[in-house]
């Protein structure tokens, strides 16, 4: 979309088009925690990956909005393929997502036979059309501990949230795959470190796929930091540990976008961000001018080859058959 039409397409009343176009249109609104305050606040359901799977999963309208990345929407798609699944900008994708494609993942699987694939939800369709199970940060330990314990494990695309389910697990026979998201890489152990030195009392939320998991972890083993004020936590795990937290400050290490649903369940403690550069570009794609026009216009549609549909859902719904109860995560 031209960027320069937005002006146009967001007048005084947006908040109530969007709503009545959304009844007019039988569609749900679901927004990742990532998206930009307007759109978490109008969406009818917010949360993590795998909560909003669930949801897409279960919901009743005919048609999907999904605010987030492209592999969520896509996501989506596979679990309601009756249903219209619309992202008001399909050119959201996601870094991660990209460093592995579905013949790269082959040549892999063919020097592992035997193996489990395990692949993070943050994946093109036709990755998961290759894989066993899919996981999400909230899920991935259990989703590995599913696995005999004998049998080689395949871990894409994330080498960070892959260290970390692997020091959970003991596991040996986990091959990880050395993806990482451009954002969460750049949250590294020398911005934690100075923040945590700054502000000695606060405790941690860092996301598992963030550069600088590995570090928290070392210095909550070296006392640096208590180990019981570190956590590491998927996006809605936040959400759930912020209502919870009596602590007078919190640092956030992930995508900045999720310190608003921090504020909006907590307004005592203070929440600040470990590197307050550390901005999803693809999330913020979705502007609140996007939204109105992918309902008004039913854009941008998103399709999946019914066969690749057809192999994906089977490792998505496995995925969603483990893990934390609620649709949001929380
Ligand atoms: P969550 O599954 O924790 O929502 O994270 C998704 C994501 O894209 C993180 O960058
Ligand atoms: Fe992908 Fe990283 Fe953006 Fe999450 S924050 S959607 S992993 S690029």
């Amino acid at each position: 979309m031209d960027d320069a039409v937005e002006v146009e397409l967001l007048p005084g009343d947006w908040a109530e088009q969007v709503r009545s176009l959304a009844a007019e249109r039988d569609a749900v609104i679901l927004a990742h925690n990532y998206q930009v305050p307007e759109i978490q606040d109008i969406a009818h359901h917010t949360g993590d990956s795998l909560g909003l799977s669930r949801l897409a999963a279960e919901v009743d309208a005919s048609t999907i909005v999904f605010c987030g990345v492209h592999f969520m929407a896509e996501t989506a798609k596979i679990l309601s393929y009756d249903k219209t699944v619309l992202i008001p900008d399909e050119r959201a994708g996601c870094s991660l997502a990209e460093t592995i494609t579905a013949p790269q993942l082959r040549a892999w699987k063919a020097e592992h036979p035997g193996a489990v694939v395990v692949s993070y939800v943050n994946t093109t369709a036709a990755v998961k059309a290759e894989t066993d199970i899919c996981c999400t940060s909230s899920n991935a330990v259990e989703v590995v501990e599913s696995i005999p314990a004998d049998t080689d494990v395949l871990f894409c695309p994330d080498q960070f949230l892959g260290a970390h389910v692997q020091r959970l697990t003991g596991r040996t026979n986990m091959h990880i795959w050395l993806g990482e998201c451009h954002v969460h890489a750049g949250i590294n152990g020398a911005d934690l470190k100075a923040q945590v030195e700054a502000s000695p009392d606060a405790e941690l939320f860092i996301h598992p796929e963030c550069g600088c998991a590995t570090s928290a972890l070392y210095l909550a083993t070296t006392g640096v930091v208590p180990a019981e004020r570190t956590k590491i936590l998927s996006t809605s795990g936040m959400v759930t540990a912020a209502r919870e937290t009596t602590a007078e400050k919190v640092l956030v290490a992930t995508e900045t976008g999720m310190l608003h649903q921090l504020h909006q369940v907590n307004a005592t403690t203070d929440f600040q961000p470990v590197n307050p550069a550390a901005v999803c570009k693809y999330m913020k794609m979705i502007t609140p001018a996007k939204l109105l026009r992918s309902l008004r216009d039913g854009t941008d549609e998103v399709h999946v080859p019914i066969d690749v549909a057809d192999r994906a859902r089977r490792s998505v719904e496995r995925m969603i058959a483990i893990g934390t109860p609620s649709p949001t995560g929380e």
